[in-house]
Parts: C-alpha cells; structure tokens; sequence
C-alpha cells in the first residue's frame, strides 16, 4: 500500500506535470494572443475546489486566477466564513486563457479546455465543488439559466458534492450587504459549505 507521504510527493508530480501541460496547450486559438496561462492558486490538496470562468485582465497579468477584484472579494467572503483561500480551497476556471475584451468563452473554447478542468478535479480530487457563476454552472452541471434560482443547492457529480454560486464579479455590481440580497446569500451559501467540509475532516 503506498503510504501518505509517498502519495503526496506522487500528487506533487503530477501537479507539476499537468500545470506545464496546461501551459504549453494551443488546443484553442486564445492561446495566439500570447496569454499568461492561468492554472490554478491555492492548495492541490484542497478538500474543496472553486471554479470560475476565465481569467480576467488581472489575472492575465499575474497568471494566477482570481486576482483582481472579483477575487478580493472572493477572499474576503471566505476568510470571513473560516476558508481560508491559501489553504482550504484550490481555485481554478473552466478556460485557462483569457478571452479577448473578457468576451464570454465561445462553445468550442470550453470543448478545448475542459479536459484541463476534468484532469485538474481528478488530481485535486475534492469532496465538494463550488461553481462560481453561470459559464461554470453551465458546463460542469448542464444548468442554464438564473443563479437565483440554482445557487445554494447540492448537486452530486460522481460522488462529489457540487454547488453553484453567484459569480464575484456579480456580488461587486450588487454590493448591497441587506439579509436576502445577493452577498448575503452568498455568505450562507458558503457557511453551509464550511458546515459540510467539517464532516469530511476526520
Ligand atoms: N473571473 C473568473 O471567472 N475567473 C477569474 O480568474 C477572474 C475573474
């Protein structure tokens, strides 16, 4: 039986390996525009994952997701729930380049890169799955339609536990932080998660 600590260093490996993979790819033409490929911030040993779109201009910037605004206040909110950003969560995004003018990511785009996202969530393997607004929601679940409606509910994709949230960037353009409004409920939704992340830790 392979022991925790030689599974770690194999994890490690393959990590490794697959961010370079995800680095050199030119499966889809948004890599003609020279982008910094953004892989991944956060702990690979994470328990939870968190999924967005694409990488913004920031992001494209420091090749890291979530950076910019959308991702401050993404840490704020989980910090103030008890997740920490650096520890708790792998943070990541459906494509890896960003899209020119931040355009929404095409059909064929997502097609090229989710096996990136399949192989990320296989090597992670997280017992709970947040996906961050309606692209991620959209493909990882088949939903389409209004967050309203969707988030905050558990899903189950091969045995993980799976729920959508409002994007970030839709909490900066809503800021109200009344009970009922968007931000709040995003808080709850992720105190539920840090609820059920507790019973995964032994
Ligand atoms: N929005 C996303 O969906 N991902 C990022 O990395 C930044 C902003």
């Amino acid at each position: 039986m392979i022991s925790d600590l030689a599974s770690d260093k194999l994890n490690f490996i393959v990590n490794i390996n697959l961010t370079e993979s995800i680095r050199t790819c030119v499966h889809c033409s948004l890599s003609n525009n020279l982008p910094k490929v953004v892989v991944s911030r956060g702990s690979p040993d994470a328990s939870l994952m968190l999924i967005g779109e694409a990488p913004g201009a920031l992001e494209d910037e420091f090749g890291e997701p979530f950076v910019g605004r959308s991702g401050q206040l993404l840490d704020s909110l989980l910090n103030s729930v008890g997740i920490s950003p650096t520890h708790d969560v792998f943070i990541c995004n459906v494509l890896k380049c960003r899209p020119p003018n931040n355009r929404k990511p095409t059909k064929f785009e997502i097609e090229q890169n989710l096996p990136w996202l399949e192989q990320q969530i296989r090597l992670v393997d997280p017992s709970i799955i947040c996906l961050l607004g309606a692209t991620a929601v959209d493909v990882l679940l088949g939903i389409k339609g209004s967050l309203s409606t969707h988030r905050g509910h558990w899903h189950d994709i091969d045995g993980r536990l799976v729920m959508p949230l409002f994007h970030p960037a839709y909490l900066l353009r809503n800021p109200s932080k009344d009970p009922g409004k968007p931000f709040s409920l995003t808080k709850n939704d992720l105190l539920k998660v840090k609820d059920k992340l507790s019973t995964f830790r032994i």
